[in-house]
């Protein structure tokens, strides 16, 4: 009996809007979204617009995320937030480990061994992206970069705790570019984090979700969506976009 994994579509909104652009945003995704009956909807603004967001999510079904956060509680880290700061703020769930994060602002394998536990012990769900670089994949690496990223990023996580764990499979290559994963290439991937999982504990492994992101959009969600493995998306671009948003979702439902 396959285990029922319900789908998340989670809209990473990145350095975009306001406080007063996001509320804008966030009232027109709940119209365009409406019921969402069996799909986990999340969207992440910037720490600056979450307060914007909360109040208008409190009468819905979405849940409001991060875009990353730090392993401490409080302390001398100018600049970076919190999980009791996120909570506080309303926020259920957090980004980790977005390619942006590791690419630009030099997040590590080391620190998201601090952070995921960190965000699960806090009562944060986190949202653990991995993924591979195009030079990666042209070397034939893949399979050894997801290893050694679901390895070390999920070293401190109970195996117990493994299912409270989303986890997002976004090529760096496709991120943004236009340039989407064949649904082919996203199973692959994401049977292989599986089974990856699997050698620490396979009941965990078959009850966690795992995502696709990387230029996910209305046109192409359907046919991604329904790869066996395949939980739900991560999804920038398209998810500032209420319409587009909206049919991703729509997708995503079965
Ligand atoms: P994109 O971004 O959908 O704009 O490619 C995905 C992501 O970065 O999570």
């Amino acid at each position: 009996m396959p285990v029922d994994r319900t789908p998340v579509i989670a809209g990473n909104w990145k350095m975009n809007c306001t406080g007063p652009e996001a509320l804008v945003l966030v009232r027109e995704l709940i119209t365009a979204i409406g019921d969402h009956d069996g799909v986990e909807v999340v969207v992440a603004p910037p720490f600056t617009a979450l307060s914007a967001v909360a109040p208008e999510l409190e009468a819905t079904e979405i849940g409001l995320a991060g875009q990353t956060m730090h392993w401490e509680p409080d302390g001398a880290f100018t600049g970076e937030i919190s999980a009791p700061m996120l909570l506080a703020a309303e926020a259920g769930w957090v980004i980790l480990g977005h390619s942006e994060r590791r690419m630009l602002f030099g997040e590590t394998d080391e620190a998201l061994a601090k952070k995921v536990p960190a965000a699960l012990e806090a009562g944060l769900i986190p949202i653990l992206c991995v993924g591979e670089s195009e030079a990666e994949r042209e070397a034939g690496k893949t399979h050894d970069v997801l290893k050694t990223q679901i390895e070390d990023d999920l070293a401190g996580v109970d195996p117990a705790r493994i299912p409270d764990v989303v986890v997002a499979y976004e090529p760096v290559w496709a991120i943004g570019t236009g340039k989407t994963a064949s649904a082919e290439m996203a199973q692959e991937a994401i049977e292989f984090i599986r089974a990856v999982l699997a050698e620490r504990d396979p009941a965990a492994a078959e009850r966690v979700r795992i995502l696709y992101g990387g230029s996910m959009k209305a046109a192409n969600a359907a046919e991604l969506l329904a790869q066996p493995d395949l939980d739900g998306g991560l999804i920038g671009g398209a998810s500032l976009v209420a319409d587009d948003f909206a049919a991703i979702v729509e997708a995503a439902r079965r």
